[in-house]
């Protein structure tokens, strides 16, 4: 008999939950793997604690949510062989680029607050992280939650915000984020990779989400990601881009109370809802390496498109 233990992150949280107990064989249970999936639906964020730090753990833990999916971009390496279909790694080697400046900070890993693959029609259901690398310092992942943001916006934003669709287009360049973006900010160098992710999306039509969806359990979920966002559907350029911008203040703004910011442990592995939850990563100083592991889960909640484009 396995016992999967579980507790709230914060008190005042209704986003998030540690987990403890889950091993490859607890995995096997279909009665596990039900209760992690209850669980998932209900908070949207699980951190799994005293795990094995391993490829092959984090698959196991990944496919109880659902199939993995391959990362769109051609130019993000994998880990593994063919059975690890899907891990990936996300690196940074001391003092390479990718820098930006917030105030009289420099710092790398910085990234804004979004959720994954704005940019494409579908929307992968979770992503599962593992720090197979932690700085001694900084690079911890930040997550908030959608339903509470559409509770904590001002009312009239709400009002005004509920039935647009926000446009979304792949761009690494931080040097250019229009929205959220902090005070002050800068980018000092841009990340090693950017140049050839910006060319292999170059010609791709721009995304559609709605800014605001319904859950089945029936919360509405503000879900406006700041990083990518390129416009409202419908408005002009001016209106649309003065509405963009409030969201993404208040958004900012909301998460400084809301947020958690997990610092990773090596026995750590973490799931978060992308159709509910938005992420970020806290810069830290370019000296220090750090690494991630990443599979990504499947699935779509129906509500994306490409825009037509009439030529
Ligand atoms: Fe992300």
């Amino acid at each position: 008999m396995t016992t999967i233990t579980h507790e709230p992150l914060r008190d005042n949280l209704g986003m998030g939950a540690r987990v403890r107990g889950v091993t490859q064989a607890s995995l096997q249970d279909d009665a596990v793997r039900a209760q992690l999936n209850e669980l998932f639906e209900l908070r949207g964020l699980l951190i799994f604690e005293d795990v094995e730090p391993s490829p092959a753990m984090q698959v196991a833990i990944s496919t109880v949510f659902g199939p993995l999916k391959d990362h769109p971009s051609k130019a993000t390496p994998r880990v593994g062989g063919d059975d690890m279909l899907g891990v990936i790694e996300i690196r940074h080697r001391p003092n390479s680029g990718g820098r930006v400046r917030i105030g009289d900070q420099v710092m790398s890993q910085w990234l804004p607050w979004h959720f994954d693959h704005c940019y494409n029609d579908a929307l992968n259901r979770a992503g599962v992280l593992r720090s197979v690398e932690i700085p001694p310092e900084g690079g911890m992942t930040g997550f908030v939650d959608g339903i509470a943001l559409y509770e904590a916006i001002s009312s009239d934003v709400r009002e005004q915000i509920a039935d647009k669709t926000i446009m979304y287009a792949m761009d690494v360049i931080l040097g250019d984020l229009r929205y959220g973006r902090p005070v002050d900010f800068a980018e000092v160098e841009a990340s090693p990779e950017s140049k050839a992710v910006m060319e292999e999306f170059a010609d791709r039509p721009r995304a559609l989400h709605p800014a605001v969806w319904t859950r089945r359990s029936g919360e509405k979920v503000l879900h406006v990601s700041p990083w990518m966002a390129k416009g409202i559907d419908g408005l002009d350029d001016n209106e649309g881009d003065a509405l963009l911008k409030i969201v993404c203040d208040e958004i900012v703004d909301a998460a400084r109370d809301l947020s958690y910011f997990h610092q990773w442990k090596p026995t750590d592995m973490l799931i978060w809802d992308n159709w509910r939850c938005l992420h970020s990563v806290s810069g830290m100083p370019a000296e220090y390496g750090r690494c991630m592991h990443r599979t990504t889960i499947a699935g779509d909640y129906g509500l994306g498109r490409f825009e037509t484009v009439t030529t």
